[in-house]
């Protein structure tokens, strides 16, 4: 085909251009990155290669030589012609999505897990490219159900194809506590040993949270671990009988909804507890983020409850990571470097906003991901009304909240909280085609995009899903083609 580039036996990745600034990387993680996409399904070797030792072959090279400064961490340019494709990036994030363009320009078939035969060609493109937002993510509730590993990276590996740069992980709820804690070991052997209707639990050993943590950084993605406290404790109440303030454990939580479970917040054990998890969540995290959760704490005196979420925030600090928490936490003097989690009081956002502190987005009405689409979606909950396409399209994060200066948010979220969502297929279903959506309001300027467009150029993807064995949510809002 004219103008484009055809993968071929010869065709070469290369690295070119070292470090461009401090802590930014060059581009040898993504060239791996992409060599990783495409060698299981074209067949073809693909060869990383320094500078100069190519073939005869056309080569995809990817330089920090002419990075513009402007194109920041996360931006990059991409230049496909007949002779090659040249990603220019000043480091390791921008080149990663680079590599998640040129996954979506090929055909479809590139999301298989088997050798197909080609044709494998890139289209010819010049495109530069920036976010507009720096904090765009999705979050996994866990802790309802659990879902292992190999699940939660394949849902790692759909945000990291829309250039979604954060992995929240609900760990920690009324149903299950998610995560190995080598100073506390009944929180797991108790605490994770079921789930939202009294099924089988789980839990990720201190290995496998590495592991994902670092399937995720592959990918441009930083993992967000959320130990949900001093409410949404059950699991660990049944756990450890002194948590409780009478020291009698309740079972673990089986039910989808309990508003009054409390750590006995004003106890010195408990704040030592507090310490001793987040000690070891900030020990297997490298990222710079720690969730302390925060929301509904309705069993929680709110003057205690204020106490609590300022200790656990500097806690959190004190390890070097930044606190982010749910919008409640705002009720508290959690500190201006706290990043606040806007879901469903306004007062919330702007009053963290007035004390200097950043939001990020998840509006439960525009961006909760356990919506239902419409009274034909099996699974899902309405609390907060139908999220269709359209609606979870039709925002704009920085115009969300009336009078927050647009400064203050840092972009948004879509969380998928599993009361009611138990499989892989489920998780897909709820997130296709509305993680798309949620991606573009977080990447792409407010001006210059519409409904219209949106959803005829998302009506492409469901091929590429359905080739990748991904389930998605036929909404009859996008011309399927
Ligand atoms: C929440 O939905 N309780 C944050």
């Amino acid at each position: 085909m004219a103008g484009g580039l055809e993968l071929t036996e010869d065709t070469t990745i290369t690295v070119r251009g070292g470090v461009h600034r401090t802590g930014a990387a060059d581009g040898s993680g993504a060239a791996e990155l992409l060599a990783g996409y495409l060698r299981p399904v074209t067949g073809l070797p693909l060869a990383v290669t320094p500078p100069g030792a190519a073939g005869g072959g056309s080569s995809i090279v990817f330089t920090t030589e002419g990075a513009d400064t402007r194109l920041g961490d996360e931006g990059y340019e991409l230049r496909i012609g007949s002779g090659g494709a040249e990603v220019v990036a000043g480091g390791s994030a921008g080149f990663g999505w680079a590599v998640q363009t040129i996954r979506q320009i090929l055909p479809a078939e590139v999301e298989g897990d088997r050798v197909t035969a080609g044709p494998w060609h890139l289209p010819a493109v010049t495109i530069r490219d920036v976010p507009r937002f720096p904090w765009r993510g999705t979050m996994l509730d866990v802790a309802r159900h659990f879902f292992a590993p190999a699940d939660v990276e394949r849902v790692i590996d759909l945000a990291a194809l829309y250039k979604l740069n954060r992995f929240h992980l609900h760990l920690t709820d009324d149903q299950g506590w998610r995560l190995e804690i080598r100073g506390h070991p009944e929180l797991t052997t108790i605490g994770a040993t079921t789930s939202v209707g009294g099924g089988p639990g789980g839990y990720f050993t201190r290995e496998q949270y590495a592991d994902v943590v670092s399937y995720a950084a592959r990918r441009g993605i930083v993992v967000v671990p959320e130990i949900d406290m001093p409410g949404h404790t059950e699991a660990a109440l049944a756990s450890i009988p002194w948590l409780n303030g009478d020291g009698q454990a309740p079972p673990v939580a089986t039910d989808p909804v309990v508003l009054t479970s409390s750590l006995a917040v004003d106890r010195e054990d408990t704040a030592r507890f507090v310490a001793d998890v987040l000690a070891e969540v900030a020990e297997i995290t490298p990222g710079p983020y720690i969730h302390i959760g925060g929301d509904e704490s309705l069993g929680t005196d709110p003057a205690a409850y204020r106490r609590f979420v300022e200790r656990a925030a500097a806690v959190v600090r004190a390890h070097g990571k930044r606190p982010v928490g749910w919008d409640e936490i705002a009720t508290a003097e959690v500190g201006p470097d706290t990043i606040v989690q806007h879901w469903i009081d306004v007062e919330n956002a702007r009053s963290a906003a007035s004390r200097g502190m950043q939001i990020v987005m998840s509006p439960a009405g525009r961006a909760y991901l356990d919506m239902k689409y419409d009274h034909s979606t099996p699974v899902g909950t309405t609390w907060a009304g139908y999220v269709d396409t359209r609606t979870a399209y039709g925002w704009d994060p920085a115009a969300q909240v009336p009078g927050l200066p647009p400064s203050v948010v840092v972009g948004l979220e879509a969380p998928l909280w599993t009361e009611t969502v138990t499989t892989l297929e489920h998780i897909e279903a709820m997130m296709l085609p509305r993680l798309p959506a949620y991606a573009e309001l977080g990447w792409s300027r407010a001006t210059g995009r519409s409904w219209e467009g949106f959803r005829h150029r998302l009506a492409h993807h469901g091929r590429r899903w359905s080739a990748g064995g991904r389930a998605f949510t036929s909404d009859p809002a996008i011309p399927w083609g």
